[in-house]
């Protein structure tokens, strides 16, 4: 891939895999220094972080960790999520909460830690990028994901509410938000083998059947979404904040 993120220090969250994961290593094959966290230890790169993206404390010491380091933080990918399939009457608060934390406290808590560094790192001719991981679902309704659905429409929200802010007062920090459809992760694989033991997909080929739900007939990969964040993140995407890319084989366009 020709090196569109030379030079470019980005931080992804949950990125210990899946989308996350793909994320980072499309980056690195762009030329950036990637530092990616997660609940984990990771594997001993010292550009692993402990992030819990709950964790006020963890973004705080992570901030520091790269504005030691690298003096710069140029992207920041905010993808870190849990899903919760369930009818409303069996979410509780506490369900409810759980994924609010992660979903959406961990993107406001990650933007306001990081938006000091990257605005003193971006420029004019070359902004500091935010990419938020949202979803098809903060978009149109699903059943039996309320809890989820809500999350993601608060993440594409508050994308667009900074996209704003910033502009407006000048800062050099571009904010959008990456809305994928069926991505094949181990997310997606937990909640294919519950609508399978449900009986609602075929069980000699559940993936032929989450295919055909989309406009494409197939269900996408982390690349397809890690392409449109080396975009969003890169300089010719310099003229594009508070946009939602959807990447989701069409399922939104009918
Ligand atoms: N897979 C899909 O079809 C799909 C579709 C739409 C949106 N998304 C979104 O894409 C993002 C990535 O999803 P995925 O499918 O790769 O999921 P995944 O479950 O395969 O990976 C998510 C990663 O996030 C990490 N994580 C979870 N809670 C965390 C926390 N509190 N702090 C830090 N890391 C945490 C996990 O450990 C894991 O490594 C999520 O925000 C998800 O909602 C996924």
């Amino acid at each position: 891939m020709a090196r569109r993120l030379e030079g470019k220090v980005a931080l992804v969250t949950g990125a210990a895999r899946g989308i996350g994961a793909g994320i980072a290593a499309a980056f690195r094959d762009a030329g950036a220094t990637v530092y990616g966290g997660d609940l984990g230890d990771g594997d001993g790169d010292d550009r692993t972080l402990r992030l819990d993206v709950r964790q006020e404390a963890d973004w705080q010491a992570a901030e520091r960790q790269i504005r030691e380091r690298e003096g710069r933080l140029d992207i920041l990918v905010n993808n870190a999520g849990v899903e919760l399939v369930r009818p409303l009457p069996e979410i509780s608060l506490e369900d409810w909460r759980h994924v609010m934390a992660v979903n959406v406290d961990g993107v406001f808590l990650g933007c306001r830690t990081l938006q000091g560094l990257m605005a003193a790192t971006g420029s004019a001719a070359s902004t500091a990028s935010i990419i938020n991981i949202s979803s098809i679902a903060g978009i149109v309704g699903y059943p039996d994901q309320a809890a989820y659905n809500t999350s993601k429409g608060a993440v594409r929200h508050l994308t667009k509410s900074l996209a704003i802010e910033f502009a407006s007062h000048g800062q050099p920090i571009r904010v959008n938000s990456i809305h994928p459809g069926c991505i094949r992760t181990p997310m997606l694989e937990e909640a294919v083998a519950g609508w399978t033991k449900q009986g609602l997909l075929n069980r000699d080929d559940p993936w032929k059947d989450v295919g055909a739900m989309c406009p494409m007939n197939k269900v996408g990969s982390p690349r397809d979404i890690a392409m449109g964040a080396v975009y969003l993140a890169s300089d010719e995407a310099g003229f594009v904040t508070g946009i939602e890319l959807v990447i989701d084989g069409g399922w939104v366009a009918r």
